[in-house]
């Protein structure tokens, strides 16, 4: 069987049996377990699992809650888990995230595995360790560093995904393509054939990445990529738009300001936009908005001191960091993506 392995607080590997199930018996290996899954995979889920390992979470970021998590905390203790106990997460970003959140808090930390059922699951969420939930205040302000003991990825989930999200989560293997392994962007050129090649190159570069940085010191920001302009549309579009939707805006931006500022040859800038556009996600926001994105950026958690941080790129596959003032993000912002 296929794996990578993830070098961090812990080392643990990314598998790639043929079927999930037999290999998430065997990574429990007979401990007491609780499954925390959405009602949308629940038929998917029983028959490995019974209704009573299973714990209901809702569906997409509602789950990621204050209310959420503590229900789920309450019932696994009712349910009487351990400090031997595992949780396993099967579900999309959201899901993962507040499985491993619960795993890192219950009873001081125990261990947890993620199956991720979608694409951004599988290249992005699941991988790295980070898990959380959202405060009133803003996404992802609670959480904790806190890696599973395995995740396993089996690419016959997507079969039941939205071409929405099969496509959103697309534009962060293309992120994982610019930044690091330009044959992933090839790929693309006929995604749907490729898919899990793509899938498992991405999943490459961000073990990679996060084995190296595991708690975001320098390496890990380059997978911020495009994501600073990718986050902050996200929220000004009141998460109407799919994070992988935002971040396709974001990375045709970032590709546009790697060119002023760090010399990135023109054409690869055109092929962000081309290969984004064969995909059917969004190259293009609100001409108005620069104002209110420009706010939303500066709030940013992940800004470091008072400047705006943006990850660029010098070449492909090899990034910088560059800040920029706000009347050169303005301009650019009009000429490229705003319109
Ligand atoms: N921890 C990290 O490093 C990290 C990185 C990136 C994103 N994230 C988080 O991931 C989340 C986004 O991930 P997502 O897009 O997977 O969101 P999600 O978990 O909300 O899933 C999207 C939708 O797809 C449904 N779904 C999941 N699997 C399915 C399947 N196989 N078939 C049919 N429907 C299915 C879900 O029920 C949900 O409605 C965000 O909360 C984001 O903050 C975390």
């Amino acid at each position: 069987m296929r794996s990578i392995r993830v070098n961090s607080e812990r080392q643990y590997s990314v598998t790639f049996p043929l079927d999930w199930q037999s290999q998430v018996i065997n990574a429990i290996s007979g401990r007491n377990v609780a499954v925390l899954t959405p009602e949308r995979l629940v038929s998917q889920v029983l028959g490995t699992f019974s209704k009573d390992q299973i714990v209901v979470t809702e569906d997409g970021e509602t789950q990621k809650s204050l209310t959420s998590y503590s229900k789920v905390m309450e019932e696994i203790a009712r349910r009487g888990l351990n400090r031997s106990s595992v949780i396993v997460g099967i579900g999309g970003g959201a899901t993962t995230d507040l499985a491993g959140f619960v795993a890192a808090t219950f009873m001081r930390g125990i261990d947890w595995i993620a199956v991720p059922t979608t694409v951004a699951g599988m290249v992005d969420a699941a991988i790295g360790g980070k898990t959380g939930v959202n405060l009133a205040s803003g996404k992802n302000l609670a959480g904790a560093f806190h890696s599973p003991i395995e995740v396993i990825i089996d690419t016959s989930w997507l079969k039941s995904l939205s071409q929405r999200d099969i496509r959103a989560g697309l534009a962060e293997a293309i992120k994982c393509g610019f930044i690091a392994n330009p044959k992933i962007l090839e790929l693309a050129l006929n995604w749907s054939e490729n898919l899990e090649e793509i899938i498992e190159l991405s999943i490459e570069v961000k073990a990679g990445v996060v084995s190296r940085d595991f708690k975001e010191s320098l390496e890990r920001e380059i997978l911020n990529y495009g994501h600073t302009l990718g986050h902050a549309i996200e929220r000004h579009s009141n998460y109407t738009l799919r994070h992988g939707e935002a971040v396709s805006v974001g990375l045709c931006f970032a590709a546009a300001l790697s060119s002023e500022k760090c010399g990135l040859d023109a054409g690869v800038v055109a092929q962000h936009e081309r290969l984004l556009q064969h995909l059917d996600l969004p190259t293009k926001y609100s001409p108005t908005a620069f104002a209110e994105l420009y706010e939303l950026m500066q709030n940013d958690k992940k800004r470091r001191a008072s400047e705006i941080r943006f990850v660029t790129l010098t070449e492909l596959g090899k990034t910088d960091r560059t800040v920029a003032s706000r009347a050169e993000l303005e301009r650019i912002y009009q000429k490229t993506v705003g319109r």
